[in-house]
């Protein structure tokens, strides 16, 4: 069998939520090996067929119950999501808001016309967040929601491209060479803006980062725009550490450029997570639509937005940002619908449990939320660094996100500690920082929702036992104090 070249370049060591060995995107490839292997339910129960195959169809069906062992028990081998530190995404909701996403599970977003509360609940949504992001339209906000940031990228990304297109073809009129597109962006952006410039032709201008920077600035934006640059992509809180990008000076910096004769260019903000906790956090500082160069931002639901994995948003500062022919029009109860979206169908379940969110917390449930994240952050970052053999990079203090490499001088590193604390059931990520600074490798935790000071106390106690275990190959001391070793 030939196999396609392997998909290097989209297997980069991000560090969205998996680990340092997993495929960035998780092809699925048959194991010949596996042929003979079938699934043999052995219940003992009313309707259970003796066997199936387990990579084909089966001929005939099972007893539900049957089925939902078996799948049940297949599935308690996945990680626990509540100990696992490497996901940005909501692994605890109100147990209402699982109520109310069962009752919305068979609902299609699409069907504006046959869901018009659900269509009109999305609608108050991109209020509420061009309204919280200071967009000068609130109340008649641009903008839509999405399966995740990285479908929000893409939307945004296009509308750049269409902009500087139809831009290049006015300048074209006037005698402008136009040459590829090309988007500006550090070294350190999520695999989601590499897509975007791959699926959609663009030259991907990664500025490296360095040592005295571990993502975009000011300087490194600005030197890599010219005339083909459909925008500079800022990140509030970057994937590898949480660190915020410095969005008002990038902003600046690009007005200068213009202000020379230089080309136009304008910013997109990947507010992945940033977006639902800055406005709660650090209300006074200028990352969105106050920067009056700041045309679109995406932001992740399912993120600090705190709703279970499905759900993303974009909004746009005003109408006039999104080009009319990237709009298309759905029925929406016997009239017409303007939409922008990769997908058809997909849930409504996320988009009502995000609206139940905002009328749940409210501003200030957001703020303490969040706020509890920081501060538990912030204290496990002083005990990490108190705790001796690690270095930290990052401290909680934007995303509450704490980043740490192993000291100088130990004999294990932070690979052999992730494998170490997974063998307890914490999944934490060891991974190699963006080019130019992939010489160092950490390990992250992501403090969310859920993320107790509590279990962040507990999570401490396996950590120095597995750095103990490490250097000394004796079992942890946790273990021996609570009688388990001996
Ligand atoms: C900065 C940033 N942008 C985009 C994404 C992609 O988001 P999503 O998983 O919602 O598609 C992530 C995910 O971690 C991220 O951290």
């Amino acid at each position: 069998m030939t196999r396609c070249p392997p998909l290097r370049q989209l297997t980069r060591p991000a560090p969205s939520g998996s680990f340092g060995h997993a495929l960035a995107m998780a092809l699925h490839r048959h194991e010949p090996d596996e042929d003979d292997i079938e699934i043999r339910p052995q219940f003992a129960q009313h309707g259970e067929t003796s066997s199936v195959a387990r990579n084909r169809l089966p001929r005939t069906g099972m007893a539900p119950a049957t089925a939902y062992q078996v799948v049940h028990d297949e599935l308690l081998l996945d990680g626990s999501s509540r100990l696992n530190l490497a996901t940005f995404v909501t692994t605890w909701m109100d147990p209402q808001a699982e109520l109310l996403m069962a009752e919305c599970a068979s609902k299609n977003m699409i069907d504006k016309d046959e869901y018009p509360r659900t269509a009109e609940l999305e609608r108050r949504c991109v209020n509420m967040l061009a309204d919280l992001w200071h967009a000068p339209e609130s109340g008649k906000a641009t903008g839509c929601s999405t399966t995740g940031s990285s479908e929000a990228a893409m939307l945004a990304g296009m509308a750049m491209k269409w902009r500087w297109r139809a831009a290049r073809s006015a300048a074209n009129d006037s005698g402008l060479p136009s040459g590829p597109p090309n988007l500006v962006m550090g070294s350190n952006v999520q695999v989601c803006w590499e897509k975007f410039c791959r699926y959609w032709e663009v030259e991907p201008r990664l500025v490296p980062v360095g040592p005295d920077s571990t993502h975009l600035t000011s300087d490194g934006a600005v030197a890599h725009c010219d005339e083909n640059t459909i925008g500079v992509v800022a990140v509030l809180g970057s994937t590898y550490d949480g660190a915020y990008e410095p969005v008002a000076q990038i902003a600046a910096a690009l007005q200068g450029l213009g202000d020379s004769g230089g080309p136009e260019v304008s910013v997109h903000v990947d507010a992945a997570s940033g977006g639902f906790v800055a406005p709660f956090l650090d209300p006074d500082l200028e990352w969105d639509f106050r920067v009056g160069r700041v045309c679109s931002i995406n932001a992740s639901g399912h993120k600090y937005g705190l709703v279970y994995p499905g759900v993303g948003w974009v909004v746009w500062r005003d109408a006039g940002c999104l080009p009319d022919d990237l709009v298309f029009d759905v029925d929406y109860l016997g009239g017409h619908m303007p939409t922008f979206a990769l997908n058809f169908s997909r849930p409504g379940a996320q988009v009502v449990a995000q609206y139940y969110n905002f009328l749940r917390l409210g501003h200030d449930g957001y703020r303490r939320v969040q706020q509890a994240s920081r501060a538990t952050a912030q204290w496990l970052a002083g005990r990490i660094a108190r705790a001796g053999p690690f270095t930290l990079v990052s401290s909680g203090d934007d995303l509450p996100v704490v980043t740490f490499r192993a000291a100088e001088g130990e004999k294990w590193n932070v690979f052999d500690l992730s494998d170490a604390l997974r063998s307890r059931g914490w999944l934490v990520p060891a991974y190699k920082m963006p080019p130019a600074l992939d010489d160092v490798a950490v390990l992250r935790v992501v403090v969310r929702n859920g993320f107790s000071h509590d279990l962040a106390a507990l999570f401490l106690e396996a950590l120095r036992d597995c750095v103990h275990h490490l250097r000394t190959g004796e079992a942890g001391t946790t273990r021996s104090r609570t009688g388990f070793h001996h």
